[in-house]
């Protein structure tokens, strides 16, 4: 009788492959909501300085003096403004309706609120 080595249920799965994919669940489970807003607001920082930079300023740093709407003036309560003037634009801002999907405007607002709120 020498097929009594080892549990075969073990053995399918050796130690490292079993301990990667714990890692794996951890790494997604509600343990990494702050690294998640982080990677969120970067994500929104780098649309921003593609998209809105060159009317809105390098960094959210405004410099037309007026000319275009200072984004650090939004109050974390203007959510709604900022998505609606963001899709529909409006007088000389461009509606970004068909070149942006809401994960990305959601990015911006991300990156606006953690750069301002801080
Ligand atoms: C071509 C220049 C230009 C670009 C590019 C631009 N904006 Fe604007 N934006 C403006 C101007 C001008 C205003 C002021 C509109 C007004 O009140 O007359 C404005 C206003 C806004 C407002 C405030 C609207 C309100 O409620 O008063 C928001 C929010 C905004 N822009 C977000 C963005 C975002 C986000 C991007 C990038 C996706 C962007 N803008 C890109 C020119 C631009």
């Amino acid at each position: 009788m020498d097929r009594a080595t080892g549990s075969p249920c073990l053995s399918r799965w050796p130690p490292p492959v079993v301990a990667a994919m714990l890692l794996a669940l951890a790494a997604f489970g509600p343990a990494a909501p702050a690294a998640t807003e982080t990677a969120t607001a970067e994500v929104g920082a780098t649309i921003y300085g593609n998209y809105c930079a060159a009317c809105h300023g390098d960094g959210l740093r405004n410099t037309t003096g007026g000319a275009t709407f200072d984004l650090r003036r939004l109050r974390p309560e203007d959510r709604e403004r900022f998505v609606t003037a963001v899709l529909n634009g409006k007088n000389q801002m461009p509606p970004w309706r068909n070149a942006l999907d809401m994960k990305q405007i959601e990015a911006i607002w991300s990156y606006l609120r953690a750069t301002v709120d801080r």
